[in-house]
């Protein structure tokens, strides 16, 4: 995709008009028959209406509610976006120019956004008719003197990271496997500017990473252990943020196999994973001044004669012991090791992303990603606020003292389920057993993969945590 600040509409070329409902129609150059149509459309609480002018040119306006708030706005005009862009798809026009009247800046890049988001395909794996399945919208144009290039490229940077996470995820496996998985961060390393070094078999048993290696025990892949590194001269920060994301390729269940139902989209147990990449690859191509390394822990849960076992007791790399209870509870396993090790940085905040429960997106629906903070109030909020921000939204759960109970062993430390309540709160109290710094948790199996066509991102993987992440380390 390609974005360009224009000065001037040109008028052989199709262009959307963004507008509040209750703008005057009269400014935008239509007939009085058009004005009179769009007002009869209007009623019928259309969202978006198309004018075919002549040769292939269309004229489309996108409706605003006459509403105040800010982020319900924003978010109104990607959904606008959304259903533009399949419109202008099937018009296959290439170019699409976007000038906006009576609506805050935020909300026009919003929507630029949301046309963006929503061009996203996942065509790699068709073997015929690939070309007409492509979409044809390559360029956007924005007509606004408020919105410079600069800001139009950042939009443009972001999106591509999200675009770049959503590959990942919707990769199936053995295709990507944790094994190639460095590979694929090496080449975003070098394209965005930042450092990876792995770490292999050798040095995760040398390092005790008990969980990651019991995890990785039945597989026939080897467990790989990224580090991510982006450490500018500007950054204003001296202890670093460090982001880890689960790095499940596939999720068998393991022993405690995963039924017809529950095991089909198992490939996206990664997206905590793509989700830390994605959010390097964005700071370090924006050049944000934050010092940021990211951990990601990656195998696949197999099922095999060697996979571990319920019952087993396994040493952390932390050197606390845990009673596996449930080999299907192995997000936490390898979360745990990668947390213990961010310890060595002396974080300033740590950050865990990771598709982990069942129980969180029963909690929540697809709506929003389920959050866990143990910091100052103040870098939670800012979390929250940012969330409702880039619509990728959290909810607070808490991480009383009495979940502990639920995690008691007879015979080690802790196991690493809780009950059959509170699942996600309980998979997060597991978490902080290895975590000694300020940490926040997010629980994005809610909203890392749809499996209905929703909003501006489609079936498939979303990508989310990227915008949410990179928004939010702007602002720090
Ligand atoms: N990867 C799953 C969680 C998941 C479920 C992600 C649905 C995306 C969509 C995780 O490893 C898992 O299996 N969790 C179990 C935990 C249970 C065994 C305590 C779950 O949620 O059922
Ligand atoms: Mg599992
Ligand atoms: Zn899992």
């Amino acid at each position: 995709m390609e974005i360009n600040k224009i000065e001037k509409l040109d008028y052989k070329k199709s262009v959307v008009y963004l507008l509040p409902k209750s703008h005057d129609l009269r400014d935008l150059g239509l007939s009085e028959t058009e004005i009179h149509y769009a007002r009869e459309r209007l009623g019928n609480d259309k969202h978006n209406l198309t004018f075919n002018k002549y040769f292939g040119k269309f004229i489309f306006l996108s409706f605003l509610p006459d509403d105040t708030d800010r982020v319900k706005l924003m978010d109104k005009a990607r959904k606008n976006a959304k259903s533009l862009n399949t419109r202008i798809n099937d018009e296959k026009l290439e170019e699409i120019q976007v000038k906006a009247f009576g609506v805050e800046k935020d909300v026009v890049l919003a929507f630029v956004e949301g046309l963006i988001l929503s061009n996203y395909q996942y065509l790699k794996y068709f073997s015929s008719d690939v070309e007409k399945k492509r979409n044809t919208l390559v360029a956007i144009e924005v007509e606004d003197e408020r919105i410079s290039k600069e800001e139009l490229e950042k939009l443009l940077d972001i999106s591509q990271a999200v675009n770049y996470v959503r590959d990942l995820v919707n990769e199936p496996y053995p295709a990507l496997n944790s094994e190639n998985l460095p590979e694929r961060i090496q080449s975003l390393a070098q394209e965005a500017g930042f450092e990876l070094e792995v770490l292999r078999r050798k040095q995760i048993e040398s390092l005790r990473m008990g969980g990651l290696m019991a995890v990785n025990r039945g597989s026939k892949y080897e467990p790989t252990f990224s580090i991510l590194t982006y450490k500018p001269g500007s950054a204003k920060n001296e202890k670093p943020i460090v982001l880890v994301g689960k790095g499940i390729v596939f999720d068998s269940g393991g022993l405690n196999l995963k039924p017809t139902g529950y095991i089909e989209d198992m490939k996206t147990d990664m997206a905590g994973a793509a989700a830390v990449i994605g959010t390097l690859y964005a700071v370090a191509k924006l050049g944000l001044p934050v010092y940021v390394i990211g951990l990601v822990p990656s195998t696949d849960n197999a099922i095999s004669d060697r996979s571990f076992a319920p019952g087993e007791v396994l040493t952390m790399h932390s050197g606390k012991t845990v009673e596996i209870r449930n080999t299907d509870a192995e997000g936490r396993l390898i979360l745990a090791d990668a947390l213990s090790y961010a310890k060595k940085y002396d974080p300033m905040l740590v950050i865990d992303l990771a598709t982990l429960t069942g129980s969180a997106a029963r909690a929540v629906g697809p709506y929003a990603s389920a959050m866990f903070a143990r910091t100052d109030d103040e870098i939670a909020q800012k979390l929250i606020q940012t969330g409702f921000e880039v619509y990728e939204r959290l909810v607070q759960f808490p991480l009383w003292d009495e979940y502990d109970e639920m995690l008691k062993s007879d015979i080690a430390d802790i196991k690493n389920i809780g009950g059959s309540n509170a699942g996600l709160i309980t998979a997060a109290k597991f978490l902080e057993h290895f975590t000694d710094y300020p940490w926040i948790h997010l629980d994005i199996a809610p909203n890392a993969y749809l499996s209905e066509n929703k909003v501006y991102f489609g079936k498939g993987a979303t990508g989310i945590g990227v915008r949410l992440l990179t928004r939010f380390l702007e602002k720090l």
